[in-house]
């Protein structure tokens, strides 16, 4: 399938290191914001300027060397105070192995720990993205650690993992990101159907609004936004418990359509020459958002 082709592809190791050598290219540029933090900020800027808000993914993942590691760590640190000097409305997302968890665990926690610690000084939040399964429990323990100290760090819920029922109920993390899931997964583990995902993704949406304390539902699809309002029409759950999530260059005009109209909108911003395993990972999801890199090669 051309999904496991691209999903397979985002985890080759030597065009992942061809891809930060030469920039972005493929068309990556219409769904990555920049290469540098300068050219990201004049993004979040005109995103801001249009009532949305922002998470900024200095990209990066599956990182094997302690030095690499550390860059990363520092890179995202330049950020949070880029972030904090230029007033924009903005927060953190990253991945655990961009910043060590496969080299060692408390290597990682040590340098999530400072940036956590960075980010707090200016009440900045740091969401943890969620990677493969391998790396979920491993990540929802250095966020437990974190938080008997901390307030301003949250995860993902993947609705896929079978799993995911019983850790929304569990986590105490004071806003969660809810998404379908994007790694490809074994059935041991996760749903396999649109249809299993999509129920469990909903189940997923309404009892976080219900019980828990902020919301972010993370999606492009359509289906669902609108259940969505539904249900938080219908249960009156206030606006401020909850945000709509989107990527980057993705649906552009129901993004500012939903913010127009009122809703809190947060959209992820990533950006970095360490752009090519998220691109294909976007590509296996939605083959059709080939399109989009058409659009970009061919309009010039
Ligand atoms: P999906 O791709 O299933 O599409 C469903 C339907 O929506 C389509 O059939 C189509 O009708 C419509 N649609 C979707 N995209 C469209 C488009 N571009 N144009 C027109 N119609 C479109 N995953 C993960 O494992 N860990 C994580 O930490 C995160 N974090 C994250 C943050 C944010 C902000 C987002 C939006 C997503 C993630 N994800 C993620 C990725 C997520 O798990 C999932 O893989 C993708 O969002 C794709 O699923 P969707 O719910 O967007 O719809």
């Amino acid at each position: 399938m051309l999904k496991d082709v691209f999903i397979g592809l985002s985890q080759n190791q030597f065009l992942t290191a061809a891809a930060k050598k030469y920039g972005l290219k493929l068309g990556a540029q219409t769904v990555v914001a920049g290469t540098n933090i300068e050219e990201t900020i004049a993004s979040i800027r005109e995103l801001n300027a249009q009532g949305i808000s922002c998470t900024v993914d200095n990209l990066g993942e599956f990182v094997f060397e302690k030095e690499e590691a550390l860059k990363a760590k520092n890179s995202i640190l330049e950020v949070i105070e880029s972030i904090h000097a230029n007033g924009v409305d903005a927060h953190i997302s990253l991945k655990p192995t961009q910043i060590g968890l496969d080299i060692d665990y408390d290597f990682c926690y040590e340098n999530l720990k400072e940036i956590v610690d960075a980010a707090s000084k200016y009440d900045m939040h740091i969401n943890i993205d969620m990677e493969d399964y391998g790396h979920v429990q491993p990540s929802y323990d250095l966020i437990d650690e974190l938080l008997k100290e901390y307030d301003n760090v949250g995860t993902v819920i993947q609705s896929y993992f079978y799993r995911a029922e019983d850790d929304i109920k569990e986590r105490k993390d004071l806003r969660l990101r809810i998404v379908k899931g994007a790694y490809k997964e074994p059935a041991e583990y996760a749903y396999q159907t649109r249809e299993e995902i999509d129920a469990n993704f909903i189940a997923l949406i309404e009892y976080h609004l219900l019980h828990g304390k902020f919301t972010s539902i993370a999606t492009h699809d359509h289906h669902i936004i609108n259940h969505v309002i539904q249900f938080v029409e219908e249960n009156e759950i206030p606006l401020e418990k909850f945000e709509f999530q989107m990527l980057y260059g993705f649906r552009k005009d129901m993004q500012l359509d939903l913010a127009n109209k009122g809703y809190n909108f947060c959209t992820y911003v990533p950006f970095g020459d360490d752009w090519y395993g998220y691109f294909m990972r976007r590509l296996a999801e939605r083959p059709q958002n080939l399109n989009l890199v058409a659009k970009q090669v061919f309009n010039k």
